[in-house]
């Protein structure tokens, strides 16, 4: 239907008024991107991933100087997408910045705001499922690149800076980051500092961390004679794996009590922590054959060595107290990341004056009055990882403060306030880094 032309007018006259008279601020572009960005389902188990890199490759070609490539180092649904500003000394190793593209799934039902709606409340949080983990930094990278050369068009990086969107991190990264590091791409670029994202702070100060926990799956198993549900003897196979669930118990205790003392901090500790118990004989309808005591009986730890551990006495505890071949157990460890790099290091990145990547970072925060915490070590696991085991030094950093930890929860939000406020951090590091001409190894 054709509209007079009055009525028109009238209509976007009366808009005007409205949106005029209504106190919303106008839309910000760079939260308006992140909305966007958020609005692109990427959690597993059936991550988006296309659509995800298609609209920050999008987003990248918008921005002077940049450019992309696309690498399908895996299946063709798990693109891996690299954004380049180039610098005038190709020689000097170049810096990586890292978002991953997945998020954990989120359960609609307990959200107050539907996970991918982006939902912005009139006191700014925008609810999201990836608001924290990762998605702000995603956004944040590049629209500080933006705003660098908005305010100088002439800027010119001297080392040349990189950012890659990696699929499956959340899943331990093995078609993604692990992939990448391993690729001849990766090779050519001459990685010198990688950056990775971090973690909400709640108070003031930025947190900042230098290590992750390595995360070891460990299965105890007892073995013993099968008997009678009425009969007293020794050795069964559940008998012999409670003894160990009381010895492991104990070990968690210890660690967890430095923890409650203020001693360590919960990621400067080895965690163990039960996750299956698994034992008895199926009768067939669910339940259990209730006058055997069985012959086998397992149980399942999640293990997080912090660097610092030695693996070798864990390893000899596990031997000799948790699961020893003296009372019929056996044990099997997986080792999910390694704890040592390429040259027997332990994987930790130094914070201090003898790494200079540090002293550029950590002056470029403060150059644009933030301030960071101590240096910390992550209680999970990150893609950094995959660079400190080949000795790139690399710190976890994602720039939100005075926000609750929200990653991985129910109703993850982030301000807008402090979103834009990231970006300004950003804007100082990736000056600082791409004008940094100092000799690194
Ligand atoms: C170990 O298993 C053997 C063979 O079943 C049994 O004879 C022995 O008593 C068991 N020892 C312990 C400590 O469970
Ligand atoms: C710097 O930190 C590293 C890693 O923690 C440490 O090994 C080294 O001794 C420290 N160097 C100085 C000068 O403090
Ligand atoms: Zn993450």
């Amino acid at each position: 239907m054709v509209e007079p032309i009055w009525y028109t007018l009238i209509l976007s006259t009366l808009t005007l008024t409205l949106t005029l008279s209504t106190a919303t601020p106008p839309l910000n572009p760079a939260v308006n991107h992140f909305q966007q960005y958020l609005r692109i389902n990427t959690a597993h188990p059936d991550p988006d991933y296309t659509t995800a890199v298609s609209f920050l490759n999008n987003l990248a070609t918008s921005i002077p100087n940049l450019q992309t490539r696309t690498l399908h180092l895996t299946t063709p649904n798990k693109p891996l997408l690299l954004v380049t500003l180039p610098g005038s000394n190709p020689s000097l190793p170049s810096v990586l910045l890292n978002s991953h593209l997945d998020s954990v799934p989120a359960e609609p039902s307990k959200w107050s705001h539907p996970p991918f709606s982006a939902l912005k409340t009139p006191d700014g949080k925008i609810y999201a499922r990836g608001a924290q983990d990762d998605k702000s930094i995603a956004i944040q990278y590049l629209e500080a690149i933006r705003n660098i050369f908005q305010q100088d068009p002439g800027f010119t990086p001297v080392r040349t800076l990189h950012i890659c969107y990696v699929p499956d991190e959340e899943i331990g990264g093995f078609d993604g980051m692990d992939k990448f590091a391993e690729s001849n791409q990766f090779k050519e670029m001459n990685v010198g500092f990688f950056l990775d994202e971090g973690q909400a702070s709640t108070n003031n100060e930025y947190r900042v961390f230098y290590a992750d926990r390595s995360p070891w799956d460990l299965v105890i198993k007892a073995t013993g004679k099968p008997g009678h549900g009425s009969r007293m003897y020794d050795n069964s196979a559940m008998e012999n794996l409670m003894k160990s669930v009381e010895v492991v118990s104990k070990f968690r205790e210890n660690q967890f009590d430095l923890v409650k003392a203020g001693v360590l901090p919960n990621s400067e500790v080895i965690s163990a922590n039960p996750v299956y118990l698994k034992a008895g004989i199926d009768s067939g309808d669910g339940k259990f054959v209730m006058n055997v005591q069985p012959s086998e009986a397992e149980a399942g730890y999640n293990i997080r060595l912090p660097p610092t551990a030695d693996p070798d006495l864990l390893k000899k505890r596990i031997a000799d107290e948790w699961a020893p071949a003296t009372r019929n157990m056996s044990y099997h460890i997986v080792e999910k990341g390694p704890l040592r790099d390429y040259k027997g290091r332990p994987l930790i990145t130094a914070t201090n004056d003898s790494n200079p990547w540090w002293t550029v970072f950590k002056n470029a925060v403060e150059a644009c009055g933030g301030k960071l915490s101590k240096p910390e070590i992550l209680a999970s696991t990150t893609d950094a990882r995959y660079m400190r085991v080949r000795g790139i030094p690399s710190l976890g950093f994602s720039p939100m403060k005075n926000t609750p930890i929200l990653l991985h929860e129910h109703n993850e939000f982030l301000k807008d306030a402090v979103f834009l406020e990231g970006i300004k951090v950003y804007e100082s590091i990736i000056k600082a880094f791409s004008s940094f001409e100092g000799a690194t190894p």
